[in-house]
């Protein structure tokens, strides 16, 4: 086993919407907490919808500003971290291609494919739910999540695969790997036939004693048996205090799952790292 705990692949500064922390704090605590890599991934939610408390075009990022002050520091702290530049996009139907351009364009080293939005709703947000039963929520997420997968093509992992259960009402149980297993297995085949990863994302595990990482352990060790390969793992910190959150604990389910490896990018190549 390696000692070092794996690269953290999903991170976010003030560059994101919902982040307002500083980028030199954010590396700071990743070399506080002993990492050598880390890739900052950015929110670009295009056509993001409005919210009362959010200004407009919360998640529209600025990709020449980012990548500014990305290298600066990169190239700061270029003896002591590796730092990545990579992004999270928000994929919908509807901005597609705006999002393969946007990719295309720019010379990121990742790039995580998310889905925070169902028809133009957020799951964070108490609205989304209520529309249908949760079973039904939880069916027509993951039918949007392939949808999606099947239009935005120019990706590496698929971000926080069960995203949706992370913010069920308060002790709902409708949410298993099993219960979904028919829709999960197709999208996880999906990913494994074309080459592409798994963001295996930890945030919750920062503030839930109950809800699971994403994917859930179920989700991640049947990503194996059909053959998946590539898995990222990601803090989804927005705060410098949640960086490597809980990754011990993550490299070991992963090694329970059947993963021997963890990867890191480079202009969008992988390299396998022993776990
Ligand atoms: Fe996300």
């Amino acid at each position: 086993m390696n000692n070092n705990l794996p690269a953290d692949y999903h991170m976010h500064s003030h560059n994101s919407g919902d982040s307002k922390a500083p980028m030199e704090d954010m590396i700071e605590s990743a070399l506080e907490r002993g990492l050598s890599e880390i890739c900052f991934t950015e929110h670009m939610d295009l056509d993001y919808p409005e919210y009362p408390d959010l200004p407009p075009e919360q998640f529209t990022l600025n990709i020449p500003a980012y990548r500014e002050e990305l290298f600066k520091y990169r190239e700061k702290y270029k003896d002591r971290i590796n730092i990545k530049f990579g992004i999270e996009v928000g994929m919908q139907p509807q901005v597609t291609a705006q999002n393969l351009q946007l990719v295309k364009e720019n010379n990121f080293d990742f790039v995580i494919a998310s889905i925070h939005l169902v028809d133009k709703k957020d799951p964070f947000y108490d609205d989304f739910w209520g529309w249908d039963t949760i079973e039904n929520i939880f069916r027509r997420f993951f039918d949007v999540t392939l949808e999606n997968l099947k239009l935005f093509t120019d990706y590496d992992v698929l971000g926080h695969l069960d995203y949706v259960a992370r913010y069920v009402p308060n002790g709902d149980t409708t949410y298993s790997y099993e219960r979904f297993k028919d829709q999960i297995d197709e999208i996880l085949a999906h990913l494994a036939r074309n080459g592409k990863g798994l963001d295996f994302n930890s945030k919750v595990l920062g503030y839930s004693d109950t809800l699971l990482p994403n994917p859930c352990p179920q989700a991640l060790k049947r990503f194996k048996e059909l053959g998946g390969e590539i898995i990222t793992f990601g803090s989804d910190a927005h705060r410098p205090d949640t960086i490597g959150c809980e990754f011990a604990k993550m490299r070991q389910i992963a090694l329970d799952c059947g993963f021997t490896h963890y990867y890191t990018f480079d202009h969008r190549v992988p390299t396998a790292h022993q776990l």
